[in-house]
């Protein structure tokens, strides 16, 4: 039987990678009685503040869904609005973030993209390749269960090809496969705007993650606010399906004793 180990953080009760689903641009700018675009614009400015609590935090790997492959299916104008805020982002953000040492790449079905995005993901991934502080993560065009259909793929191949026998497909081989296979699994998994799913996000690598969810809408978003989300997290216990007493820790020894 394989059991998922807990991943142990450079800094004690902080998660080592943080995986979030960014909702509720859209309800934003509806409050406000402006167009959507406007809160994913919000939206944007509270990416930033994410990054920056992530990199102050000491966390390791920070993973945002930024554009689901079911997405395409929204409004040509809301799509065509979302694709000038990502090649925007990518201009105005991707030095500041190689200056601060995040690693940034792109997961999901970058084909859909036009040439002028996936050229700029592509130059934003070799700038920042050699860079350790913080893995970010974005998710763009990216569906859990394509994740996982991929793997299949890729160890079918194997198979046919002869490199891999039938009977050697277990987790780990699936685990190689799937995207950030060279990430711990997320510990924490936050989702903003109130709306209680993990919706086709990362559904292979959330096995085991603590899940967290508020209703605050992704443009208001603060530091106070993902304070709350770590100190949840620091709070609970994960057992990854074994008991309580195993894997509280051992009480430690007297050392007053002679
Ligand atoms: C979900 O809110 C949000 C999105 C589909 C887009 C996310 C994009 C951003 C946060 C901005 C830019 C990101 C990067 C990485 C530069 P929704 O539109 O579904 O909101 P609603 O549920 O209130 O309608």
């Amino acid at each position: 039987m394989s059991v998922p180990s807990a991943t142990t953080s450079a800094t004690p009760g902080i998660p080592r990678h943080i995986a979030i689903i960014m909702d509720g641009n859209g309800r934003w700018a509806a409050r406000r009685r402006r167009p959507r675009v406007i809160g994913h614009r919000a939206g944007a400015r509270a990416v930033n503040l994410c990054i920056d609590f992530c990199l102050e935090r000491g966390v390791e790997a920070l993973t945002l869904f930024a554009f689901s492959s079911e997405n395409w299916g929204r409004p040509a104008d809301e799509v065509g609005a979302l694709m000038k805020l990502f090649l925007n982002a990518l201009d105005r953000e991707v030095d500041e973030l190689h200056r601060r040492g995040a690693r940034v790449r792109f997961i999901g079905d970058r084909s859909r993209f036009d040439a002028a995005i996936t050229a700029r993901m592509d130059a934003a991934e070799s700038l920042t390749a050699g860079n350790a502080r913080l893995a970010l993560s974005i998710a763009a065009s990216y569906g859990g269960r394509q994740d996982i259909a991929a793997a299949a793929r890729a160890l079918a191949v194997e198979v046919a090809e002869g490199r891999l026998s039938p009977a050697d497909i277990d987790e780990a081989a699936i685990a190689r496969h799937v995207t950030l296979a060279d990430l711990p699994p997320p510990d924490l998994f936050i989702r903003t705007g109130g709306d209680l799913r993990i919706s086709n996000f990362l559904l292979w690598q959330l096995a085991y993650t603590e899940l967290w969810f508020t209703d605050r809408l992704w443009p208001d978003l603060d530091a106070a606010t993902l304070q709350q989300a770590l100190d949840d997290f620091a709070a609970r216990e994960r057992r990854f399906g074994l008991t309580g007493e195993q894997v509280a820790p051992t009480p430690a020894t007297d050392t007053m004793a002679p």
